[in-house]
Parts: structure tokens; C-alpha cells; sequence
């Protein structure tokens, strides 16, 4: 069983990243598990802070998490043409200390996804994204691109996923980046 880690880039209730990733783990094929993680709780990066006491509880946790799984699932939100601060403040965390970094993300299967109101469906997001993971050593998924553009409509109310083309696409990213895990 390859046991994902998916986490959503926005601390918001209704969020659609979220509520992305949510179908996205229902989505996942046989033989894969996705277990959403979160970053609420990551304070803002301080190396005096990192100096002082180290990494914080919640960086720690994430870490072993991604540490001891078999890929990681990033769902980002878009931001000014971009990742969101929040979700980068996350990762920048993740990265420390720098030896640590490589158990986390070194060699580990990455795949980006995610959704946004707007028309550009957080392609900007995700290939910003790109030179971060290879600066971390991860092995990133370039299968086919799983991006939400209309995100108010391609979930109802409670955030639960009613756009059929939406799902069949997840599916089939999953099912892609499932099988870019087996073949490691
Ligand atoms: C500061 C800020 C900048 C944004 N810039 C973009 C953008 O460049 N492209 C885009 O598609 N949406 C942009 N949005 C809209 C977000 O996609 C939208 O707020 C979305 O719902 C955030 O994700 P969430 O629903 O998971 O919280 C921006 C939102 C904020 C707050």
C-alpha cells in the first residue's frame, strides 16, 4: 500500500484546495492511501527561533510524516501569480535543517494539483512550484497536469466535488502518479 501525504496550501475553512484534496483522496486508486495533513500551526519562519529551540512541533510532525511515506500530494492555491505565502513559509520549514531535508524531500515523489475561482486554474501556482522541489532533491510527477479553473462551480456548498470532468481527470492523475510511485 503506498501511503501518500496531502496537503492543502490555505488555512481557510471553505477552502477549494482543500476541498480538492479531499476528492482527491477518495479518488485514489487501489493500493494508495492518502492521509491529509495539514500546516495550521506553522508559525512564520525565524531563524532565531530555529537558533533557539529548533524546528517547531507541527514542522517536526510533518516531517516524519513525509518522511515515512511514499510520495507527497501539494495542492496549492494561486496567489498573485504564484504559491501562496503560507504554503511556501510550510515548505521553507519542511527544508530544516538542510541534512534533514533530504529525508523529507530527498528523492520523494512530489505531485501538484490545484484550484482557484479564477480562469488560470493555478498553472502559474504549480510551475512556480517547480524549481522548488528540485532544489529539494524531490522527484517530481509531470504527468498530465490537474489543474481547477471555475472552482466555484466545480464544488457544491459544503466543498464536496460535482463536476464529473473534474473527477474522471483526478482519477486519472492519481492513478498516473500512483503508478510514477510503483515504478521507483
Ligand atoms: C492575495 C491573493 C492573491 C490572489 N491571486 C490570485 C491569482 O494570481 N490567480 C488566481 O487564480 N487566484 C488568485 N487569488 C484567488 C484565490 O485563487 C482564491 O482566493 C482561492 O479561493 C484561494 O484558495 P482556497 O479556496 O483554497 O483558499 C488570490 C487570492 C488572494 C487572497
Amino acid at each position: 500500500m503506498a501511503r501518500v501525504i496531502g496537503i492543502a496550501g490555505s488555512l481557510r475553512k471553505g477552502s477549494f484546495n482543500a476541498a480538492l484534496l479531499r476528492a482527491a483522496a477518495a479518488v485514489a486508486p487501489a493500493g494508495m492511501e492518502v492521509e491529509i495533513a495539514s500546516i495550521a500551526g506553522i508559525p512564520l519562519y525565524d531563524g532565531d527561533l530555529e537558533a533557539e529551540h529548533g524546528a517547531p512541533a507541527p514542522v517536526i510532525e510533518l516531517q516524519e510524516k513525509i518522511a515515512s511515506s511514499d510520495g507527497l500530494l501539494l495542492v496549492t492555491p494561486e496567489y498573485n501569480a504564484s504559491m501562496p505565502g503560507v504554503l511556501k513559509n510550510a515548505v521553507d520549514w519542511l527544508s530544516r535543517p538542510p541534512v534533514g531535508a533530504a529525508k523529507v524531500f530527498g528523492d520523494r515523489p512530489v505531485a501538484i494539483i490545484g484550484a482557484t475561482p479564477g480562469m488560470g486554474g493555478t498553472r502559474l501556482a504549480q510551475a512556480a512550484w517547480l524549481p522548488i522541489f528540485r532544489n529539494l532533491g524531490a522527484r517530481v510527477y509531470v504527468g498530465k497536469q490537474l489543474y481547477v479553473a471555475g472552482a466555484a462551480q466545480a464544488f457544491d456548498a459544503e466543498g464536496v466535488l460535482i463536476d464529473d470532468t473534474v473527477r474522471t481527470l483526478l482519477t486519472e492523475f492519481m492513478a498516473g502518479f500512483a503508478d510514477f510511485i510503483a515504478a521507483r
